[in-house]
């Protein structure tokens, strides 16, 4: 096809992502690489602003309004940027992507991985990462660190099961998907998790695709 690397990070509340998400990005671009770092919800203008909606605090979404509003972001963002960085063979990396909604809105809310699925096949063009990192972290490790942060969404409002159970369904999804995950243990330090996963990344740049 010709094209970059699509790379993206998941994982749980505290995980590290978006610290990794710059290390890795720095790293990358230490070895020549052309490197697009970006983030959902969000990434372009009008999805930033969908961000806003999502996580205002007032916003009473249910859950189909909610996963539509994540899905209409990661449209914007995979026809406005991802593609087109792609195209350009860049390396993209995006801080959370599909298996996020697929885990939130599916595993953990009303709507199932299925339906989820279909709705990216018909609004993105079935766009999959070539690579998913996924930071796996216990909550009761996680959480605390995301809390500090000082920054919560509601999201990260919800109690220790409910991030548990985010994990799980993480793993689920990445069991189901040998080849596009890799398992990176977050729960070690920051110069261990960058290593762990430079060391998945340096594989798949050899596969040869960029
Ligand atoms: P983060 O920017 O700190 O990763 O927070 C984003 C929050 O939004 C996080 O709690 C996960 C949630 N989320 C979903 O529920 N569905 C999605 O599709 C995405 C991308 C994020």
């Amino acid at each position: 096809m010709g094209r970059g690397l699509f790379i993206s990070l998941e994982g749980g509340e505290g995980s590290g992502k978006s610290t990794q998400a710059k290390r890795l990005k720095e790293w990358l671009e230490s070895q020549g690489q052309c490197v697009l770092l970006t983030r959902e919800p969000g990434g372009t203008p009008l999805a930033e602003q969908l961000r806003q909606v999502i996580f205002e605090p007032a916003a009473a979404l249910d859950a189909v309004t909610e996963s539509l509003l994540f899905q209409a972001a990661r449209t914007h963002h995979t026809t406005h940027k991802i593609l087109p960085a792609l195209a350009e063979g860049q390396v993209v990396i995006t801080d959370r992507y599909l298996d996020s909604t697929r885990v939130y809105q599916g595993v953990l809310g009303e709507k199932s991985v299925a339906w989820v699925d279909e709705l990216h096949r018909l609004t993105a063009g079935d766009v999959w990462p070539d690579m998913t990192l996924l930071l796996d972290i216990p909550a009761e490790i996680g959480l605390p660190r995301a809390k500090s942060r000082g920054d919560a969404t509601r999201f990260e409002a919800m109690d220790i099961e409910a991030h548990e159970k985010i994990r799980q369904g993480f793993l689920q999804l990445a069991a189901a998907e040998p080849k596009r995950f890799v398992m990176i243990d977050a729960s070690k330090s920051l110069d261990e998790v960058s290593a762990q996963m430079q060391a998945a990344v340096q594989k798949l740049l050899e596969r040869g695709d960029a």
